[in-house]
């Protein structure tokens, strides 16, 4: 039960920011509200947190920031705006449970005129995106659209490069044909990532994804041969068959349709600068999303240190990119992922 508006708003608003992308859908966010000293805070739940590789901990960051990002901007609207700094032990009545580290602190604000219409569209918006893998449309960003989209980053730490020429598009796809595979090579980062791959769609889940997920509808006989061909266990076997290099040609040639690609990049990649470059990246896949276009993220590039450098040095970037992605307008409509229930993300006490 809950006993004030603050209370009831919060709850409102993370079950709608609960559709906030995350890697692998894993949603590593954990929310604390304690009524009696009137402060919360957000924190990654490293119960959920992926940890196959180094470098997911910038993407469970980002993640963590688009879901904050969310709740900010909805509690605004709702009138109960959140105060909030980075988060600090001396900020926390009691300490945090051990598998979770504290990333924001927050309590109630001054109460503001609700804008009931704006936290109502918002909240369409959050539950309308979904990440979209399936070829776009080849309508190229305006200037005008290109200058929004700038417009987010003035008070961020991140830079936003925007690419949509042909070279672009064959450097970004040789790149993706060249390293996709690394997807399937380090084993404890790959078993993680089919831990995550859903194969009953009679089982309840509450993360992840399913095949069409990742691939759209594909026949009966293709999930098999990814469940049996990709299993972790037959590494050696997928291997010896080169599936890595199928996938990684298949992906290749998706990702050359482009037609655009954004990456973000941070001078300084602190983890208060990811986690704040999540909260920006949150508001760029929103615009987008109004103007009818999807992101797809090519994580694939951005998480092993070769791929990452070669990527920055070929399209020219001052600083390495933390989040690479393909997008444009929407052709093919992709399907809502699962979701954990919001008593799960949320305790009061
Ligand atoms: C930081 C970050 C990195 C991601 N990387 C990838 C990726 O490499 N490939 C991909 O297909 N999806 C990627 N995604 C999208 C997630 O898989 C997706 O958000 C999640 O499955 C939930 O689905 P939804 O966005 O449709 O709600 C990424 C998302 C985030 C936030």
């Amino acid at each position: 039960m809950f006993t004030t508006s603050f209370e009831q708003n919060l709850a409102a608003a993370i079950e709608i920011a609960r559709s906030a992308p995350s890697s692998h859908n894993c949603q590593p966010w954990a929310v604390h509200y304690s009524p009696l000293s009137r402060t919360g805070y957000l924190a990654i739940d490293r119960r959920r947190a992926l940890k196959g590789l180094p470098s997911l901990e910038n993407e469970m960051l980002m993640s963590c920031g688009i879901f904050f990002q969310h709740i900010e901007a909805l509690m605004r609207n709702a009138g109960t705006p959140l105060q909030w700094v980075w988060f600090d032990t001396s900020h926390a009545t009691s300490p945090l449970p051990g598998d979770q580290d504290g990333l924001i602190c927050f309590s109630p604000g001054d109460l503001q005129p609700t804008n009931s219409e704006a936290y109502s569209a918002l909240a369409e918006q959050i539950r309308q995106r979904h990440t979209n893998r399936m070829p776009y449309e080849s309508t190229q960003l305006s200037a005008l659209q290109q200058y929004r989209l700038q417009e987010i980053f003035t008070d961020s730490p991140a830079h936003l490069d925007i690419w949509q020429d042909q070279v672009s598009r064959k450097q970004v796809a040789d790149l993706v044909y060249q390293y996709a595979a690394l997807d399937f090579a380090d084993k404890q980062a790959w078993q993680e990532t089919y831990s995550f791959i859903h194969f009953d769609k009679d089982k309840p889940v509450e993360d992840g994804f399913y095949l069409h997920h990742l691939f759209g509808k594909i026949p009966a006989y293709a999930e098999w041969l990814f469940r049996i061909g990709f299993h972790p266990k037959l590494n050696r076997f997928t291997r010896l068959l080169r599936l890595p290099q199928v996938m990684a040609r298949e992906f290749s040639k998706l990702t050359r349709q482009g037609p655009q690609y954004l990456a973000l990049s941070l001078a300084e990649p602190s983890q208060r600068n990811l986690f704040l470059t999540g909260m920006t990246l949150a508001r760029l896949w929103l615009l987008l999303q109004q103007w009818g276009w999807g992101i797809h993220p090519l994580s694939v590039l951005v998480q092993h240190d070769l791929p990452k450098a070669t990527l920055a040095n070929t399209l020219g970037m001052t600083h390495l990119p933390i989040f690479f992605a393909r997008f444009g307008q929407i052709k093919i409509a992709s399907d809502v992922s699962p979701r954990r229930h919001l008593n799960s993300i949320l305790t009061i006490d």
